[in-house]
């Protein structure tokens, strides 16, 4: 009944045993818990999990494949999800956020003078100049950091790497934050290099490795998303990523508005349709013949074979679907679609939940 949803695809050069994957998700759970999760979502049946935000250096917020615990974090979420004859991708980044900066809204963060949506505004006011500072030394030193992260997931044992094209990648790739007067900055090119260089960095390491590229798309009428890559530069950014050698692309609106645009409600004013971010494949698909990813809402299995079936993605990725229901994958496949646990898309506890610190959790968990 669904048979492109379950059937094996080679998606950049890596065997998945059907289309669904897990996109990217910000856990904020102890480490028990959060392997915890991950093994249900790997035991449920989708394809792939992508490991959300490995930082590309050391960190003191994250868990870093450059530390000895933190790289042995990662080879334990590689034997989970691999016991489960699934891939798992480390989604490798690098936060625009300027650490510094930041330093000044501590106290009235802890003091609750300063709630967390009062914070992000202040906190993406600081991206630009940040961006348009950094000197050539540090983005090269970030730049290896890339390849440096590339080799170590190997490593760990992960089977693919995707590189984020929101946070810094995004921000230099975008006219709202980058007003650089170096070859980083001005003409699209110029605002791509970051991007196709932290590509680069990866390739020239690993010659046979599948790069995925979150690609991050600005949309100008109504205008949604900061950072990223504007519709209408898409046929510059694509073919030089994929160049560069990126062999698969993870399409969705860029981020630096509101969380709540890119993981949007069922209410969302404009994104409340399910597949709200497929138009963007569309459009990537005009310059690029690569697999591409589509994620955004997706969670009813007609359309989603719908949209498998007519070539307009190549693998459809979920994060709250998933959340809500692990086991979407292998009841698709049983054809037991009345047992889903279908996800309302209400961001409850979900990013609630991690907006609250309590960490990503979904109202049909039972506590
Ligand atoms: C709790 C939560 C955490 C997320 N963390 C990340 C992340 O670390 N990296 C990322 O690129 N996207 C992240 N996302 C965005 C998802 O990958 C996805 O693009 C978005 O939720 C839309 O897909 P969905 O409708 O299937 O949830 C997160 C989403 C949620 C709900």
């Amino acid at each position: 009944m669904y048979e492109t949803i379950n059937s094996p695809i080679n998606y950049g050069g890596l065997e998945l045993k059907n289309r669904i994957i897990f996109a990217p998700t910000t856990f904020g759970l102890a480490e028990d818990e959060y392997f915890e999760k991950i093994r249900k979502i790997a035991a449920g049946g989708c394809a792939m999990v992508i490991i959300g935000d490995v930082p590309v250096g050391k960190s003191q917020f994250e868990k870093s494949l450059f530390d000895k615990k933190g790289f042995a974090h990662y080879q334990k979420l590689v034997e989970i999800v691999h016991s489960y004859d699934c891939r798992i991708c480390a989604q490798l980044h690098q936060t625009d956020s300027n650490m510094l900066a930041m330093l000044k809204y501590v106290p009235g963060v802890l003091t609750k003078k300063i709630s967390m949506e009062e914070l992000r505004p202040l906190l993406n006011a600081e991206v630009a100049p940040y961006i348009s500072k950094l000197s050539a030394r540090k983005i090269h030193k970030i730049i290896n950091g890339f390849g440096e992260a590339a080799v170590l997931a190997v490593k760990a044992g992960f089977d693919m790497v995707q590189v984020h094209g929101d946070r810094m990648c995004g921000s230099f790739s975008s006219t709202v934050f980058n007003h650089r007067t170096d070859e980083y900055g001005g003409s699209a090119e110029n605002r791509a290099r970051f991007a196709v260089e932290a590509v680069k960095a990866i390739r020239s390491r690993l010659p046979e490795i599948p790069i995925d590229y979150k690609l991050a798309v600005r949309q100008e009428d109504p205008h949604y998303g900061n950072a990223g890559v504007l519709e209408s530069e898409l046929g510059i950014f694509v073919p030089l990523l994929t160049d560069a050698g990126v062999t698969s692309f993870h399409v969705t609106l860029a981020n630096h508005s509101s969380l709540e645009d890119t993981i949007p409600p069922a209410n969302h004013p404009y994104f409340k349709e399910q597949g709200c971010f497929l138009k963007f494949c569309d459009e990537v698909r005009q310059y690029t013949d690569k697999p591409i990813t589509g994620v955004g809402g997706l969670n009813q299995p007609d359309f989603v074979e719908q949209q498998l079936a007519s070539g307009r993605i190549t693998c459809a990725a979920m994060s709250r679907q998933l959340l809500a229901d692990p086991e979407w994958p292998n009841k698709v496949a049983s054809g037991q679609i009345k047992e889903i646990h279908r996800c309302v898309r209400c961001n409850k506890k979900c990013l609630g939940g991690l907006q609250q610190h309590q960490g990503t959790h979904c109202i049909y968990e039972k506590v």
